[in-house]
This record gives C-alpha cells, sequence and structure tokens, in this order.
C-alpha cells in the first residue's frame, strides 16, 4: 500500500507534499490498528505496517510542525498465554523499531546524532544478527538463576524458568565478579537442522508438525511440562540486560564480553561499526551468508554501543531510539487462488481473502491470503482461479503481490466485489474517503455480533479461558450467549445443566469455565473499555481514556454528554492528544445508541470496574505538570527535552496558557516567554531546570 509513496526521500518533501502525506498515513495506520486489535484481522504484513509508521516518524521528525492531533499512536504487544503463572518483568522488555532500506538506516543514524546534538562524532554500533527465536529473560540473583519469563506484553510474561533450566546452554549459576540482581535477555531458538529432525520425529509419532523453527522453539519453551521442553533440541542466543544492580558497563560491547565470560552464548557474527558504511557492509554479508547459516534470522539489529548515550536517547513509547533491527525481506511463493470469501469483521468491515492452493512459503504451508479492500483487487486485477505471488513475512496474514498474467485462465472475470453482506444480506456500503465496505445490518448482523463477542473474551480484552472462537459460535448459536453481560448471567440462567447436555463437556470442564468467568468479574477500565470493541477503538485508545476519565463511571457520563458537540465534554475529548474527531465521533456514536447502553449497564453490573491508576509520578518534581520548552536549548535537543520531561511525568505543552506550569526558557525565547510573564507562569533557566529533575 505505501509503495507509490515510499519512493520520494523524506528529505526532498515539500511541506505541502509532508501534509498531505501525514493525513494520509494517519487514516491508513488508524484503519490497519483497528484491523489489527479490533478485528483481529490484519490486512497487511508486519513489515508493512512498520514501513508506514516508519515513515511517518520520519516526516513528523523531519516536520515536527506538521504533527497531526491524530498522530498514530503507541502499538502494543501481545498479552500472556493462559496456564503459565505470570511474572512481572523488572524492568519492560520493549520491541524494536525497523528499518527496510538504507535509507532507513542512515535516518536512524542522523536522527541520533541530532537528538544528541553530535553532528560531527563518530558513534560506535554494534551489529548484531536478528534471531528469529522466541525472547526470554532470565533473572540471577547473586550469580543463581532464580527465575525466567517470555516477553509477554513486555511488562509481563510467561513463568517458563523450569523450561530455561533445561537448555544447556544458559548457566544455572554464573561465577566470578556477579551483580547483585541481573535479567540476562535473549533470544531462544532451533537450529533448521534439529527443526527438521523434530518434526520427522513428530510425523512418526503423529504429533504436531511445527510450519517453522520459530515455531516450533515457540512450542517447545511455551511447555507447561519441562520434560517435553527438556527432550527439544532448543539452544540460545544472549544480548541484553533489563534489571540489574551493582554492576555498570560502559558499552554493549563491554557487556556482550561479560556474557562471554559468565559462560552465555553470544552471537559470533556480532560487529562493532565505527560508520554507516561499515554496519551496511556487515549487513550484505550476513544476507548474503543468510541461507548457510544453521539458524533462521531475520535481520540485524544496530545498537548505538555507548551506554551513557543509549541513556540520553532513551525510549520512544514501544522501542529504544538507540537501536534499530534492519530487515531481510520476506519470502515469496506462487500458487493459484481457487476463490475469493467475503469475511465480516466485528464491525462489520468486509475483507476478502484469496483462498488458495496449499503452498510453502519458506517452511510454512500457507492457504489463505489477504486482498485487503476493493482497491486493491482493482488496482492488482485480481481474479478468481488466477496464478499469483504471495508474500509471507512474520505471523500476519500473507498477502498476494502480483497475477502471473501469463498463466490466466482464457475465461476469466474481473472480480466483483460484493455489495451485499455475505452474511445478513444487509446492503454494503463504502463511505467517501474510505476504503472498506461496510454491512449496515449493525446489531441485526449475526456475523458482526459473533465477532464481537470473540473479541471481547479474547486474549487483549476480557481473556476468558475456554471461551476460544468455536465454543463462542456454537453458544451464540444455541442462544446461550447473544451480548457479553451473557456470558457472566450463564450459570445464574441454568448454564451447567445446559452445557452437561453437550458433547465434550465432562464436570470438570464445566467447573473450569465457570471459575474461568469468575476470574474475569474484576476488570481494569482499559481492558473493559478495549472488550467493547467500539471502532477505532484499539488498546492504546483505550488506554488514553482510561487514563483520561479515570473510572467507568465518570467516562460513561463523559461520553453520553459528548453527544452535544457544544458541550464541554465533546472539547475535553477531542483534547485527549491522539484521539481525532473520527475517533470522537465513533465513540459518542456508540453511546448513542441505545441498545450499546443496555448492554453496557447489564455488564457493568455484573462486574467490578477497577479504576485506572496513573503510574507513579509523584516522586518527580515535575509529575504531573505542564511544561513549556522555548528558545535556544544548550545542553541537549528539544527532543530529548521531551522526551526526559515526559518520562518523568510531566506533560510538554506547545504553547503558554493559564494551564501551564512551568516554562523553561533559553537564549532568544520570545512571545513565550512574554506570555508566560503576563500570566505570571514560573520561568526558569534550562540549567535550573537540569538542577530541578537531576537533584
Ligand atoms: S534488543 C530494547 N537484540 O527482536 C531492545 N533484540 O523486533 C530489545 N531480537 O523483541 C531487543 N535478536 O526478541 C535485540 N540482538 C538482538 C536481537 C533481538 C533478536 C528480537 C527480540 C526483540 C525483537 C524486536
Amino acid at each position: 500500500m505505501s509503495a507509490e509513496k515510499r519512493d520520494i526521500p523524506v528529505e526532498e518533501l515539500t511541506e505541502k507534499q509532508a501534509k498531505s502525506e501525514l493525513k494520509i498515513l494517519a487514516t491508513k495506520i488508524a484503519f490497519h490498528d483497528a484491523a489489527y486489535y479490533q478485528d483481529d484481522a490484519p490486512t497487511v504484513t508486519d513489515a508493512e505496517y512498520d514501513a508506514l509508521r516508519q515513515r511517518n516518524d520520519a516526516i513528523e521528525a523531519r516536520f515536527p510542525k506538521l504533527k497531526r492531533a491524530d498522530s498514530p499512536s503507541k502499538k502494543v504487544g501481545s498479552t500472556p498465554a493462559r496456564g503459565f503463572t505470570k511474572i512481572q518483568h523488572g524492568v519492560p522488555m520493549l520491541s524494536l523499531d525497523n528499518a527496510f532500506s538504507d535509507w532507513d538506516v542512515q535516518y536512524f543514524e542522523e536522527r541520533i546524532r541530532a537528538f544528541l546534538k553530535l553532528p560531527e562524532e563518530n558513534i560506535d554500533v554494534t551489529c548484531e544478527p536478528k534471531i528469529d527465536g522466541l525472547s526470554f529473560s532470565a533473572r540471577y540473583e547473586n550469580g543463581r538463576l532464580v527465575v525466567a519469563a517470555t516477553r509477554g506484553d513486555g511488562a509481563e510474561g510467561e513463568d517458563i524458568t523450569a523450561n530455561i533450566r533445561t537448555i544447556k546452554e544458559l548457566p544455572d549459576f554464573i561465577m566470578g565478579d556477579v551483580p547483585k540482581v541481573i535479567e540476562i535477555r535473549g533470544e531462544v531458538y532451533m537450529t533448521k537442522q534439529d527443526f527438521a529432525k523434530l518434526n520427522t520425529a513428530q510425523e512418526k509419532k503423529g504429533g504436531k508438525i511445527f510450519a517453522n523453527p520459530r515455531n516450533a522453539a515457540s512450542g517447545s519453551l511455551r511447555q507447561l511440562d519441562p520434560n517435553i521442553t527438556a527432550e527439544r533440541p532448543l539452544k540460545a542466543f544472549t544480548y541484553a540486560w533489563g534489571d540489574v544492580k551493582g554492576m555498570e558497563w560502559k558499552t554493549q560491547w563491554d557487556f556482550l564480553q561479560t556474557l562471554k565470560e559468565w559462560g552465555f552464548p553470544i552471537n559470533p557474527r556480532t560487529k562493532l561499526c565505527k560508520s554507516l558504511e561499515e554496519m551496511l557492509t556487515e549487513y550484505r554479508k550476513l544476507g548474503e551468508d543468510r541461507a548457510s547459516l544453521p539458524y533462521d534470522i531475520d535481520g540485524m539489529v544496530y545498537k548505538v554501543n555507548r551506554i551513557d548515550l543509549q541513556r540520553r536517547l532513551g525510549f520512544v513509547s514501544r522501542a529504544p531510539r538507540w537501536a534499530t533491527a534492519h530487515k531481510y525481506s520476506a519470502e515469496k511463493a506462487e500458487t493459484q487462488i481457487t476463490a475469493i470469501d467475503i469475511q465480516v469483521g466485528r464491525t462489520g468491515t468486509l475483507t476478502p481473502v484469496a483462498r488458495l492452493k496449499p503452498v510453502n512459503v519458506g517452511g510454512v504451508v500457507v492457504s489463505n491470503a489477504t486482498l485487503h479492500n476493493e482497491d486493491e483487487i482493482i488496482r492488482k486485477d485480481i481474479r478468481e482461479h488466477d496464478t499469483v505471488i504471495i508474500q509471507r513475512a512474520g505471523d500476519v496474514i500473507p498477502q498476494v503481490l502480483e497475477v502471473v498474467l501469463a498463466k490466466r485462465p482464457k475465461d476469466s472475470k474481473p472480480y466483483k466485489f460484493p455489495k451485499k453482506c455475505p452474511d445478513c444480506g444487509s446492503q454494503a456500503v463504502r463511505e467517501d474517503g474510505e476504503v472498506a465496505w461496510r454491512c449496515t445490518g449493525g446489531l441485526f448482523c449475526t456475523a458482526q455480533a459473533v465477532e464481537r463477542l470473540k473479541h471481547f473474551a479474547s486474549r487483549n480484552a476480557f481473556d476468558i479461558e475456554g471461551m476460544g472462537e468455536k465454543n463462542i459460535e456454537a453458544f451464540f448459536t444455541d442462544k446461550l450467549i447473544e451480548s457479553p453481560a451473557d456470558l457472566f448471567t450463564l450459570e445464574k440462567r441454568g448454564g451447567r445443566a445446559k452445557l452437561s447436555e453437550r458433547e465434550g463437556w465432562a464436570e470438570k470442564s464445566i467447573d473450569n469455565l465457570f471459575a474461568a468467568i469468575d476470574q474475569r468479574r474484576t476488570i481494569s477500565l482499559e481492558r473493559l473499555i478495549y472488550a467493547l470493541g467500539i471502532r477505532q477503538v484499539g488498546q492504546a485508545t483505550a488506554r488514553l481514556l482510561a487514563h483520561a476519565y479515570g473510572s467507568f463511571d465518570a467516562w460513561r457520563v463523559a461520553m453520553i454528554a459528548a453527544k452535544d458537540r457544544e458541550s464541554d465534554a465533546w472539547k475535553e475529548l477531542n483534547s485527549i492528544e491522539q484521539i481525532g474527531e473520527s475517533m470522537a465521533d465513533d465513540l459518542v456514536g456508540f453511546f448513542a445508541e441505545k441498545h450499546n447502553r443496555k448492554i453496557l449497564d447489564a455488564l457493568a453490573e455484573e462486574l467490578t470496574i477497577e479504576d485506572f491508576v496513573r503510574p507513579d509520578t509523584a516522586v518527580s518534581p515535575i509529575g504531573g505538570k505542564t511544561v513549556v520548552f522555548t528558545g535556544t536549548l544548550e545542553a541537549m535537543s528539544r527532543g530529548e527535552a521531551k522526551a526526559k520531561a515526559q518520562s518523568l511525568g510531566a506533560k510538554v505543552a506547545g504553547s503558554v496558557s493559564k494551564k501551564t506550569d512551568l516554562v523553561v526558557a533559553g537564549p532568544g525565547a520570545g512571545s513565550k516567554l512574554k506570555e508566560a510573564e503576563a500570566l505570571g507562569v514560573k520561568v526558569i533557566t534550562e540549567a535550573e531546570y537540569l538542577k530541578l529533575i537531576n537533584g
């Protein structure tokens, strides 16, 4: 989707082009967020999605003034699976931004220089192969392995201590000079050879066949029975630390050497590079050897070597500014489309899907590909029975790259996008400026109702164990559960007896289901908001709303009041950063529907909804304050100043108003300084500010 635009380097964009592109990017990314978080049906690969975000960030960095109120918000990972004890990471496990071209890498480097105000100096960077495995964090206290966890949602993962202990390469004890506490992080993987052997053995036993080494490693590590893990040939590379007490390193390189001395496996292809050219050379060399490496890699990770610089660079919501992953391209294959089906999403979006003759793409058998939307089908002129090239990257649904016209059947006809919902028969509409056709059946469309329920019970929402997609479909068909509150009243309504009449529901599984439901009667406000499946409201937005309104009652009252566009409630909703008018419209629209309010109230009756807990910023001298920077800053760039202030719990505003608590003014400050003086807002110098926050 982004290919045509990515051709213009960001450096060459005019302000006008940048403005219009940011608008398009915001719409596209919001669309993909909705498809991913709300419809559970992403229509682009991770790589494409990341490319859009990357482009957006790059344009915003060049034209900070053009940053939109609805600029794409944070992306969040997945929550831990069931069955494992959850472990809180001492320090969150974050992800990496991606680079797809030399340009992107150059941009990564330039951005670092600009942020640090170091235009000339050499910035050393480590180059580490990006292992396509499963990340883990292992906590050692006084040298002894005490607990290990998967990444999970970054804040908490699954307890895999017993399983990690079965990996011979990872020491149970570290000897010599060891810190009091250290979380060692790395990647668990399976070699290509061991993967092939495992699958042959599984086939003989009639066991599960794994799609690729990564899935095999993941399936083996996330075993509730560590004896099974012990039988599987897992290996690991280590490359980072999380929490650490009692030891420091000057550089990432030094840290890797320490890991080696302690007996941890570090990747032998890791290099220290002094320039962009050296980095790109390493990337290409590794790319050439990729197929012959014993394990799968999907890129090269670049990290700023000096830890003091890493600290200053810090993080942008989901990823560090000091590192990026330079990806290798995805894998492709040729196959035939047997049919084009339409899937109905939770919000009525009709998504076309190509059913394919199963084909192996880089070790994964693929039988479906997304066709995104009508425009995509027209643009690529994709038809039923066409032979196509498909591409797979990461875990999302593969997509069709192009049609092999030479192999098109003679009687082939262009595909006609249906104008009616395939489920309920209602009229489909495509609104101005939208790419998707939508079923207008609303509450009448059972496909939407079922999708909404699936979303409601899904992992990132209510996470009800035993309420998978199949059960929801079956319970819906039999009218046991038609709306969310029904889940919580099922037992009262004689659910036990009804379930016991069903095949496969022994007393134990019924007990388990009701226990799982009861466990979720207490829910955080943000999860509840996300679970409702309101259009455009993904996890990140749900969190923003929970943060802004604090409690369920406050949120509910405000959303109803916001129906009046003159109201303060409407203004307040629109003033939340990253909530644009169209999102606000969808929220208000949801509450304007009487049926929705009824469902919500019935649900609230059954639940204890926890207020949003604000991150603890009370200890910070600027926590909760609104700060404005003006004039020239000398010790740091504007970007660094802003990021630091936000990390200390402050809100950074672009203009001075009555709500401003503090103005930090450098040389050359003009109108904002005057404004502050006129309003009696406290003004301090950069030096005073640094003293304030540092001590
Ligand atoms: S550093 C804050 N280094 O890639 C920095 N990650 O796409 C966090 N990965 O979640 C990661 N090799 O699972 C780092 N040498 C390496 C890596 C690596 C593979 C994985 C890791 C991470 C993912 C991000």
